[in-house]
């Protein structure tokens, strides 16, 4: 297995190019199910979670061409509706199947996606949507078993524990585009990546009102067709860079970065300290002093994203005084800081969901495991800013979400290589 080996300490320095947003690809990936005409899709980054679709789609019945960060998807004669626990366990969002499988050829069969590193993530919601706009579900030896005569349009209420559903928001838009009638979905997730998604939809014939808002209405249409997009950037790899060089210091601009999107982490990062400052598609950072500790509390968009938690976190570490950062997405999203704590950070976790950190001086180098991609990233950046030598072992984490991430880094002049593991 892969691991990164980093030498810290080194001030990041130059450009970067954020890529295609990982989250916005994989349901546009799954809504080119909805149609037997051509999908060119541009801008999608060369990751392991996109070959996975990519594998599922094949599965599926679509022929997939994937070059130069375009995907061209094509229908073959071999469709097939099962979603297969093989592909499902490596990747949850292979739940986005689900309704557009449904929408289109009246029956699914996706598996349950079990467990999950970050805590208990229910598909609940998505069952409810599907069921409210008419099909019959079992759910049978780890399979979710979906049948329809016709999807009939509905109001869907899809509020979890934590608020709206992000991929459960797209499902059921995605179920509603071919659905017979109305469907109004309250409260819809507002995240970037649904609205990009209801985007293509719209391309592609849909009847889509309301995108970006609590309250998404679709009005049934009987067909689609086939269309090119180019995805958004990715909010949460520019997120990532700006906390590097919070961490590291530094002067570095992000091109091709939607600024809009990305207001709720520039907040944070300038309430820190760090010196931030916006072109329609660029974002200049610069790290002039130390930063100072803040208060984060991760919250649906347009609230401070989950996945840019760890990250901060790693970045607090070494700012003065205290930081307080409460994850109200998921339950268990706090498997890095006992890493974090190897490498000398002072962190403590109160009642599972609040973590308080006292900054210290500097991090020390250690060996680290990532859990998932975004404590992966963290770790990474806690890397990249501590004294001495930092191992990440479990980096294919990381392969998932972040495109040509220590080339990126390298250019910026931080110290990362990939090897294998002793
Ligand atoms: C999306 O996951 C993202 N994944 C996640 O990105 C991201 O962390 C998350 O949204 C929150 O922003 C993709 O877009 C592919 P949710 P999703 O359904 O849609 C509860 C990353 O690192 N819930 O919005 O699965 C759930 O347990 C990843 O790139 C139910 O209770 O997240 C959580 O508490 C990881 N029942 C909350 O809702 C359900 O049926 C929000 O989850 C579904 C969700």
């Amino acid at each position: 297995m892969d691991i990164y080996e980093i030498e810290g300490g080194f001030k990041l320095n130059g450009n970067v190019v954020i890529s295609g947003s990982k989250n916005a690809a994989l349901p546009i990936m799954a809504a080119t199910i909805l149609t037997d005409d051509k999908c060119i899709i541009e801008n999608v980054p060369d990751l392991k979670d996109i070959k996975t679709m990519i594998e599922l789609l094949e599965i599926i019945g679509k022929k997939v061409q994937f070059n130069n960060n375009t995907l061209i998807i094509e229908q073959t004669e071999n469709i097939n509706t099962r979603a297969p626990y093989e592909i499902v366990k490596t990747m949850r969002a292979s739940i986005a199947v689900l309704g557009p499988l449904l929408a289109k050829y009246n029956k699914a069969e996706v598996s349950l996606p079990g467990g999950c590193a970050i805590g208990p993530r229910p598909v609940d919601l998505h069952i409810k949507a599907m069921k409210e706009l008419g099909a019959i579900i079992n759910i049978e030896k780890g399979y979710i078993n979906a049948k329809a005569q016709k999807l009939i349009g509905t109001t869907l209420t899809l509020f979890g524990p934590a608020g709206p559903t992000v991929l459960g928001t797209e499902n059921a838009m995605m179920a509603a585009t071919l659905a017979d009638g109305e469907t109004i979905i309250e409260p819809a997730a507002m995240e970037p990546e649904v609205t990009d998604l209801g985007n293509f939809l719209i391309k592609m014939g849909a009847k889509i009102e309301g995108l970006g808002t609590s309250t998404i209405k679709v009005k049934g249409v009987k067909k689609l067709k086939g269309v090119k997009h180019s995805v958004i950037p990715d909010r949460i790899e520019a997120g990532t860079f700006i906390t590097m060089v919070g961490a590291c210091g530094g002067e570095v601009r992000l091109d091709n970065v939607y600024v809009a999107h990305i207001n709720n982490i520039i907040d944070k990062a300038k309430e820190a300290g760090l010196e931030i400052e916006t072109e329609e598609n660029r974002v200049y950072v610069r790290k002039k002093s130390s930063l100072e500790g803040i208060e984060i509390s991760t919250l649906p968009y347009p609230g401070f994203p989950t996945d840019m938690q760890p990250q901060f976190m790693a970045m607090l570490a070494t700012a003065k005084g205290l930081s307080i950062i409460t994850e109200n997405i998921f339950e268990d999203r706090f498997i890095h800081v006992g890493e974090l704590q190897r490498m000398g950070a002072n962190i403590r976790v109160e009642k599972g969901t609040t973590a308080i950190i006292k900054g210290v001086n500097k991090l020390k180098g250690a060996s680290v495991m990532a859990s998932d991609l975004r404590a992966g990233a963290g770790l990474v950046i806690a890397g990249l800013s501590a004294e001495g030598i930092t191992r990440v072992q479990r980096i294919y984490h990381i392969d998932r979400g972040y495109e040509k991430f220590e080339n990126k880094i390298t250019s910026l002049g931080g110290r990362i290589i990939r090897k294998k593991e002793d």
